[in-house]
């Protein structure tokens, strides 16, 4: 089994490229794929640069050119509502591309036309393993809905409408497209997120504080996943 692990940027893989026993590098479509072990385990890690559309094109490579039977993705993202804090973990249930519109045509905000589905839903026993790896490492948890678009989110009346609209507890910018690219495939995915800001006007400040905590929450996570699966 090869699990395929995706991150949007640098830091966000550095802690995991560590600990990774490589095996070899292969460069596809300006992307570096780390193939090897990690805690027992065949993976290739890989940096697929931020946004959707990177996301997606990293998320079909690895799943034609490396075999991966699942992906997960980790990383940062804006939290969504009064209770959530910058450190704290959210596991994706499902996910929903919310930049995507077509209301012109009466569709709801979200929906990608003529799809049979309107969110992307993980793999129900990815999400269990990554609950159970926040509880071993006695980690606050969120699950829910996690929105994707091509925009770093910082404004109130915006994380308002995607709380509203979307049920949404967190934002980022590549989760959604990965999902759907699994879901087309029929891939198992999970995306699991450590909270860097509050995707309101101060984002971009504390999206530089509290992204380190936040990848070392995230790569926890995924370290403890790894290990019992
Ligand atoms: N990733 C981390 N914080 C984010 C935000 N506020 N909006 C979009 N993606 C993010």
């Amino acid at each position: 089994m090869i699990i395929g692990i995706i991150g949007a940027m640098d830091e966000e893989l550095e802690l995991l490229l560590k600990e990774i026993k490589l095996e070899k590098k292969e460069n596809k479509a300006s992307m570096e794929f780390n193939c090897g072990e990690l805690y027992g385990k065949t993976v290739v890690i890989v940096r697929c640069g931020i946004g959707k559309v990177n996301a997606a094109v990293c998320t079909q490579v690895l799943i034609d050119d490396f075999n991966v039977d699942s992906v997960i993705n980790v990383g940062i993202a804006g939290g969504i509502g009064k209770n959530i804090f910058p450190g704290d973990i959210v596991i994706a249930e499902n996910l929903v591309q919310h930049d995507m519109d077509t209301s012109a045509f009466g569709d709801k905000i979200g929906q990608i036309p003529r799809l049979n589905t309107y969110d992307f839903k993980c793999d129900n026993e990815l999400v269990e393993l990554a609950k159970k790896a926040c509880a071993s490492f006695e980690k606050n948890f969120f699950t829910g809905r996690i929105v994707t678009g091509d925009q770093f989110v910082a404004d109130i009346e915006k994380i308002k409408w995607l709380s509203e609209d979307f049920g949404a507890v967190a934002c980022e910018m590549e989760g959604g497209s990965i999902a759907q690219v699994c879901y087309l495939n029929e891939i198992p995915f999970v995306v699991i997120r450590s909270i860097s800001d509050n995707a309101n006007n101060g984002a971009h400040m504390d999206y530089e504080k509290f992204t380190p905590i936040a990848v070392k929450n995230s790569t926890n996570i995924l370290e403890n996943m790894i290990k019992i699966m």
